[in-house]
């Protein structure tokens, strides 16, 4: 069964759209059609932050409130959703909600081009954390951009809008506020919509979007069509379309997928399929792997986590990206799926070259898997640390995923994975065979730092020059010893600890 009509609620009320182009992006919809010019224009392309508005969706039986950037999520990906816009916030009898009064009363509008997108962060982490800390301030904030520094009394609103009578009216109190109303009947109507197994495809001269609802019409769709371009989060996609302005004639949704929006714990081993966001993906990563924290944290920003996908980051395969070289340090594996067959795959095993994957037409990136760390764990050194020009919401330069197992003082195996240089994400073989079955000495470390010449030959680009990649790389190597000598007294003891009887 199909339907061709996209329907959302925007502000509670019904939106129902036929003949709609599968490339036209929410903020377009937004400002062109929908009058609503609150919402802004920066950057169209995720960094700025002025296009910021807050989705919400039945997921697990509750409500999920999540920020995202309007300029490149395409406009059929809220088949289901309830959207916010900053003009949803304000109440019927002109009341201000507690973001947009902390705003005011803490002098934290600014510009009239950033402020509309600050508002709707401050709004997406109101609805979902009940007392964030200056950490969480910062992160709801790090996608918004300010250029005229005015970072220190929006971070007060952010605190202050706590302190502020909770609203009450239409909008839905936050989840943290369980029995209200108007969110109950959010719940009930989105409950509604989720219980809509047609597989949305809508045919326009524009092209065509297809998004099943189950993982084997998900699998069929995409065995049928090989030609087409997958759409996880579109925080890559999104920007062939706006910055690019290339034509995508057939878009195959997995957002609607349930069996694909899994997170779950087998045999040892972390699973997480295609349409887990990167923010769930790296929450369930941490608790085993909290080494893995910088990483999560320098991750673009939080509506990019909000919205783009771990298999995604995997599928796009650059070499820049982030989670691979971390992920292939520890042993993750890549199930694909072609149709009705499965095949697990070496994550490194995937990257065959620039832009080239392991991937036979028709297939998809399922889930990845993850090695939990198990009893071996206080033997193992695990290290991921990406190096950039700027702290937030910056690409790398060159990025290494450490992995160490460790035996009285010897390096049993040694994992070292680097992005940024070479053509793909790649592993270290060369290094890890030098520190391989040795203590790692000083000795050890000029031999892997020597050997670092064979694994790889960086390029230049506007990141970094080669000289830099390679200095830097091997940089890490030595923060890889210093941290391991650092951590050789609790190792030792842990050791002695297990060798005894
Ligand atoms: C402002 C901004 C900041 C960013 N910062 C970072 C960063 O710090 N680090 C970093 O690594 N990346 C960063 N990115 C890139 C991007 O967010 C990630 O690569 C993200 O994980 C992509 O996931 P997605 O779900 O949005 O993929 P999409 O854009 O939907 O798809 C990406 C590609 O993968 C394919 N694809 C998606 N899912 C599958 C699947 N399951 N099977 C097969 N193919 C699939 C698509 O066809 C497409 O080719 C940033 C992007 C933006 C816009
Ligand atoms: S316009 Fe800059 S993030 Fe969307
Ligand atoms: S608020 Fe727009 S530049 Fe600072």
């Amino acid at each position: 069964m199909t339907t061709a009509e996209l329907h959302f609620l925007l502000d509670g009320r019904d939106v129902r759209l036929t003949n709609v182009s599968p490339t036209t992006t929410l903020l377009n919809w937004l400002r062109e059609d929908a009058g609503r010019c609150g919402t802004k224009e920066g950057c169209a392309e995720g960094d700025c932050g002025a296009c910021t508005v807050v989705l919400a969706e039945v997921r697990d039986g509750q409500l999920n409130w999540r920020s995202v950037n309007a300029c490149i999520q395409f406009l059929p990906t809220l088949h289901g959703k309830a959207l916010f816009t900053v003009e949803s916030l304000r109440a019927a009898d002109g009341r201000l909600h507690p973001a947009q009064a902390a705003m005011v009363s803490c002098h934290g509008s600014q510009c009239g081009f950033c402020t509309p997108g600050f508002v709707m962060s401050l709004f997406g982490l109101y609805q979902t954390e009940a007392a964030p800390d200056d950490g969480a301030v910062t992160d709801a904030l790090s996608g918004n951009l300010c250029r005229c520094t005015g970072y220190r009394p929006i971070k007060s609103a952010a605190h202050e809008m706590y302190r502020l009578p909770v609203p009450s009216g239409s909008l839905p109190a936050p989840q943290w506020l369980p029995g209200d109303a108007a969110a109950q009947a959010l719940f009930e109507r989105l409950s509604a919509l989720d219980a809509d197994d047609r597989t949305l495809d809508i045919v326009h001269a524009g092209g065509r979007f297809t998004a099943p609802r189950s993982v084997d019409a998900f699998a069929d769709c995409v065995a049928a069509h090989p030609g087409a371009t997958i759409l996880a989060g579109s925080t890559d996609v999104g920007l062939w379309v706006t910055k690019q302005f290339r034509t995508l004639p057939h878009l195959i949704y997995l957002g609607r997928v349930r069996e694909l929006d899994r997170i779950s714990e087998t045999d040892g081993w972390l699973e997480i399929a295609a349409a887990v966001t990167l923010e769930d993906a790296f929450r369930a990563i941490l608790q085993h792997y909290p080494e893995f924290s910088e990483l999560w944290r320098r991750f673009a920003s939080r509506p990019i986590r909000n919205a783009g996908t771990l298999c995604g980051n995997i599928a796009n395969g650059s070499p820049i990206g982030d989670s691979m070289p971390a992920l292939i340090a520890v042993g993750a594996e890549v199930v694909l799926r072609g149709g009705r067959q499965r095949r697990t795959l070496a994550l490194e095993a995937l990257y065959l070259g620039y832009q080239k994957k392991a991937l036979a037409p028709g297939e998809f990136v399922h889930s990845v898997r993850i090695p939990l760390p198990g009893q071996a764990r206080d033997r193992q050194l695990v290290r991921a640390w990406k190096i950039s020009k700027r702290q937030d919401q910056d690409i790398s330069a060159v990025f290494a995923g450490f992995c160490l197992q460790l035996e009285h003082g010897t390096v049993r195996e040694a994992r070292l994975a680097f992005g940024g240089m070479a053509a793909t994400p790649k592993r270290a073989s060369h290094a890890e065979a030098a520190l391989t079955g040795r203590p790692f000495d000083a000795a050890a470390l000029n031999d892997a730092r020597a050997a670092l010449a064979q694994d790889f030959q960086p390029l230049s680009d506007m990141r970094a020059s080669a000289t830099y990649r390679m200095e830097v790389a091997r940089n890490l190597l030595t923060r890889l010893q210093l941290e391991l000598a650092g951590a050789a007294t609790r190792i030792d003891s842990m050791e002695a600890d297990h060798d005894r009887p």
